[in-house]
């Protein structure tokens, strides 16, 4: 059989161009593999807990997306986190034998302290998110978790949480995980940082050609080059690294250019957001198709879960015969 892949996405709201070059392109190679595809909603409520939330909205979001982008759900499986109740408990199994240090030290965790200030995250539901996320992965026994740089951190616990229970317990019940990390490089936003819905530099799946192309012109470009007779570094501007992504033929002529001064940053960027619209067309039209047919994504989640119990539920009886709460082989349903 092939490797068993897992990986997720938090349902936060629709996804932008930097989720799909980022995470969905990656999954889109590996799809046809032993490959499970989870949108992670309770990962959501560690940080959105604070009032009555639109998660279950962003769900629908997020799979419209997925599939949008090209997901296939006859070649991977697709599924929500929270209607696969083995994660809630694996993640509290794993709770008992995690050290609150590697937690606190957890360099995400201080990042993202830090980034979501305003909010109340001293939790133990936030600070045990990477037991929650080793849960995901071990549940699965997936070998390959496509992922961003950023969760690195979060595979090296899923590592060290396996291996503890392994040492624990006596029985190798969880093969190793290891990260495949995209190719593509960080994806800038509109305003040259990384592109985040936080910073509010997204361009969306779901937006329409016009937005794509007011956002575009929006953009910030070679921060040296105030007027159209500066000499550009196109190497520096964010406009120019969609050029390389999607504009093959001309990228050499739109840099060249650019160095010369023999092309304005207005043009530049309207023949770009002609590419980006190109590029973004059929995932425009495949989304309208799945918003229109709500009840055959329920259908999707729905095989989804079945699917992912199945293999959920075995990991899980093994998990409780190691522990010894359970005698091996006698399985509640
Ligand atoms: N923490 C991941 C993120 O923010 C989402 C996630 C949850 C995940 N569970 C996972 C990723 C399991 C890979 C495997 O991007
Ligand atoms: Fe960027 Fe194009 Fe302007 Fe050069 S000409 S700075 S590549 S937008």
């Amino acid at each position: 059989m092939s490797l068993r892949i897992l990986s997720g996405t938090r349902p936060t709201g629709k996804l932008h161009l930097g989720n799909l070059l980022g995470a969905i392109e990656n999954y889109k190679k590996l799809q046809g593999q032993d490959s499970f595809f989870m949108i992670a909603d309770w990962h959501a409520l560690t940080t959105e807990y604070e009032s009555h939330t639109e998660i279950a909205d962003n769900v629908y979001e997020v799979i419209t997306d997925y599939l949008a982008g090209g997901l296939d759900p006859e070649q991977c499986t697709i599924f929500v986190q929270s209607e696969v109740p083995e994660h809630a408990e694996l993640a509290l199994m794993l709770g008992m034998i995690t050290p609150l240090g590697w937690l606190e030290r957890n360099p995400t965790y201080k990042d993202q302290l830090k980034e979501l200030a305003g909010r109340e995250l001293h939790t133990y539901g936030f600070l045990g998110y990477p037991v929650l996320q080793a849960a995901d992965i071990l549940l699965y026994k997936a070998v390959k978790v496509p992922v961003g740089e950023d969760q690195l951190p979060h595979l090296e616990l899923t590592r060290e949480i396996a291996r503890r229970f392994h040492h624990l317990y006596g029985a190798e019940v969880f093969p190793e995980p290891e990260a495949i990390l995209t190719e593509v490089p960080r994806i800038p936003g509109l305003d040259g940082r990384k592109m985040s819905k936080s910073y509010n530099n997204c361009i969306y799946l779901a937006d329409s050609p016009d937005v794509v192309i007011k956002k575009v012109k929006s953009m910030v470009t070679d921060p040296g080059r105030k007027r159209r007779e500066d000499k550009g570094n196109p190497e520096v501007c964010p406009v120019f690294f969609y050029h390389k992504l999607l504009n093959a033929d001309q990228v050499d002529t739109v840099a060249s250019e650019c160095r010369e001064a023999q092309r304005g940053c207005v043009d530049c960027k309207l023949e770009m957001a002609g590419k980006l619209n190109e590029f973004m067309d059929p995932i425009r039209e495949r989304r309208e198709k799945w918003v229109r047919q709500k009840d055959q994504v329920k259908d999707i989640l729905a095989r989804g879960r079945v699917r992912a119990r199945e293999v959920a539920s075995e990991t899980m009886a093994e998990v409780m015969a190691a522990v010894g709460l359970r005698r091996p082989k006698e399985r509640v349903k």
